[in-house]
């Protein structure tokens, strides 16, 4: 993919909605006046999308800004509007989850059966002392007890933070450590490319005593679903059985009301330094936002509709729009355990033509690689369900767009790309899938109610046909309320760069066309975006110098055809360990070395061992060269280098 931005300005395909998906769509132009107060359009939402214990009467408060507090004096719960409610309204027996495992295994249960689960769920972790604003770690995978879980925690008040299944132990030991987490549910494994892959193991390496204070200290129960049926370690004192305690818990369970403001999870994020953040969200704004946008931007009826949103619940994504959004909407929904091409390279649309899949939200990388295998795989299943595709967590090249709604769209289906962020909580620049006319390549337009802008280094609005930086102008009430324990680095990130303008600032570059539509061009700081998912340069660098051979390490997201971009390292060996071994494999233990302390997502695509790294005079490594190298361009200008012959060495040494 060499920077399709280029052409992308110069795409003039329009795509209005099917005339009758316009007519009956969810939105419609008139929000886009209606969002022309956003207080007054916000308050509306949050009284249409949610059964308030307590009515608000405020909407934000900004009096500390860049802390928002939205609806601060009204009460909720959450998982009573994700499920009691809707049992209540007369929808028991509709169907919320639609579970395929990966081997084939199904279970469908119906929102009378999820809210009676989550009641006994949240009778063991209050059983377990388990109180209002207590963290709780969960480290699952794609299952329903995931969704029930997180729903649980909710229900009593506690915090959870969801830890990706794919993150190894100390991964997850550093996440369970940062929240002081009282409790961990995990499983003794899932399925993953036709086999089990462990989670148990992890917890349990995770909360080994290592000497002094650590997540052993804090965390007092862990509850284990049954899933892998693989061999597990047990302390008896600490674990428990999910399939012992939740069947015979009580099934009564009154949902307590909390402030709007009170915290609802923490997810850790990867930032520029090596030290992941803990993403703070609270209630009422965020289940709002989330709510509104996922009916609106996915066009959803809920007595007919079956979405399905392929991310894993330990992303935003997952949180968002698999949990907290379609659940509050009362929608049906597939969750499936499995990688997309277990057993074959058809399961995804195997999928969607066997529970009539509606509403189909993924990552433009998944739609990437299933367009290098080519469309006689979905060609061969029947997808004429589908009548809203979505796209998210990278940029999407027109390319892999126009692929997208003509192989698995049918041609008419609207497609929307969705930018968002774990900060952000909830989508902010995306289509109306019956009103705006969409464009291969671009996000577009803010959604009602949302202010963004594209500026330059001073805070200015740059135009149309100009690029910048992408920030949001106003606050919205999903936006993060923090970084758990670290009020300043909150501050410092997402503030200070605007701090003159009272700007967000998101990190990621931006264009606006001659149109004055989005389109987003990728991180500017030193995250890197790896099929859709958040590294950081910084960590995987710590990661590479932990290991006894390295001396120094620079790590770079290079343009990648399939992952948007791939991680690649260059290291540079300390002498001391050349004197004693051969440098032969090294690269690849390297390589799986990161994926062991980080976890596999994190493992880079190539390493490059070389003699010395490009650094400036004051000694900071220019990654930009190093970027050139790895996207096997010519190497830029290299007049600042303390040592201006080294990149000549690195690239004879890539070469
Ligand atoms: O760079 C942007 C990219 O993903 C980043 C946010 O990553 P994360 O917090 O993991 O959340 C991903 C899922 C919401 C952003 O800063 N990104 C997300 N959506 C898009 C995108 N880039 C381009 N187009 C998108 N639709």
């Amino acid at each position: 993919m060499t920077n399709p931005i280029d052409h992308l300005l110069h795409e003039n395909r329009r795509f209005a909605p099917p005339e009758q998906f316009a007519a009956d769509a969810v939105a419609t132009a008139d929000l886009y006046a209606r969002a022309a107060d956003p207080e007054v359009f916000w308050a509306e939402r949050a009284r249409e999308t949610i059964d308030w214990r307590t009515p608000f009467t405020e909407v934000l408060d900004w009096s500390n800004p860049p802390f928002a507090r939205w609806f601060a004096d009204g009460e909720l719960n959450v998982a009573y509007n994700c499920l009691d409610r809707h049992v209540d309204a007369g929808h028991g027996d509709r169907v919320a989850l639609l579970w395929e495992g990966e081997p084939g295994d199904e279970r469908r249960i119906t929102y009378a059966e999820l809210t009676d689960e989550v009641k006994r769920v949240a009778n063991v972790l209050i059983g377990f002392g388990v109180e209002p604003g207590d963290r709780v770690a969960v480290y699952l995978p794609m299952i329903p007890e995931a969704v029930a879980a997180m729903l649980a925690v909710a229900r009593v008040g506690a915090v959870h933070s969801v830890v990706f299944g794919g993150f190894s132990a100390d991964s997850l030991r550093a996440r369970i450590d940062d929240a002081g987490a009282k409790v961990v549910i995990t499983a003794d494994g899932g399925y993953r490319k036709g086999k089990v892959s462990p989670l148990k193991p992890a917890v349990d390496a995770a909360l080994a005593d290592r000497g002094g204070q650590g997540p052993q200290a804090s965390v007092e129960r862990v509850l284990v679903v049954r899933r892998g049926g693989n061999d597990v370690e047990w302390m008896p004192e600490r674990d428990v059985w999910w399939h012992d305690v939740v069947p015979a818990a009580s099934g009564d369970h009154e949902a307590p009301a909390f402030e709007a403001e009170h915290p609802l999870f923490v997810l850790y994020t990867s930032g520029t330094t090596g030290r992941p953040k803990g993403i703070l969200h609270t209630s009422g704004g965020y289940l709002t936002q989330s709510a509104y946008t996922h009916r609106a931007v996915f066009d959803l009826h809920p007595e007919s509709d079956v979405y399905w949103c392929t991310a894993d619940v330990g992303w935003i994504t997952g949180h968002t729009y698999v949990v907290y959004g379609p659940l509050a909407n009362g929608a049906t929904q597939v969750l499936y355990e499995g990688t997309p091409d277990s057993p074959h390279p058809g399961r995804w649309w195997e999928i969607i033509e066997k529970y009539g899949v509606t509403s189909f939200y993924t990552a433009p990388t998944a739609i990437r690689s299933f367009m290098k295998i080519g469309r006689t795989v979905p060609q061969s299943f029947d997808l004429s369900s589908l009548r809203v595709l979505g796209s998210v967590g990278e940029p999407i090249n027109p390319e892999a767009w126009m692929w997208y709604r003509e192989v698995i769209g049918g041609g008419t289906a609207p497609i929307v790309d969705t930018w968002w962020q774990t900060e952000t909580g909830a989508i902010m620049i995306s289509a109306l899938p019956g009103v705006t006319e969409t464009k291969p390549g671009s996000a577009q337009v803010p959604m009602p109610g949302i202010s963004v802008d594209v500026v330059d280094e001073q805070g200015q609005h740059v135009g149309n046909d100009a690029g910048g930086l992408l920030v949001a102008t106003k606050p919205w009430p999903s936006m993060l309320r923090g970084i758990w324990g670290d009020p300043e680095r909150f501050v410092e990130t997402y503030w200070e760069k605007f701090a003159a303008q009272g700007y967000y600032f998101a990190g990621d570059g931006a264009r606006r066309d001659e149109d004055g539509d989005i389109w987003l061009l990728g991180r500017v700081d030193d995250v890197m975006n790896v099929s859709g998912h958040r590294l950081s340069t910084a960590e995987i660098e710590s990661a590479l110098v932990a290991h006894e051979a390295t001396a120094e390490a620079a790590v770079v997201g290079a343009a990648d055809e399939t992952t948007g971009q791939a991680v690649v390292a260059f290291v540079v060996l300390k002498q001391s360990y050349l004197d004693r071994h051969s440098p032969d494999g090294l690269a690849k233990d390297l390589r799986v070395w990161v994926g062991d302390q980080i976890g596999p997502i994190a493992r880079p695509r190539d390493v490059y061992i070389v003699g010395e790294l490009p650094k400036t005079r004051s000694g900071k490594i220019m990654r930009r060269l190093l970027r050139d190298v790895a996207e096997g361009r010519e190497v830029g200008d290299t007049t600042t280098l303390a040592d201006a012959a080294v990149m000549n060495v690195i690239s004879a040494q890539v070469r």
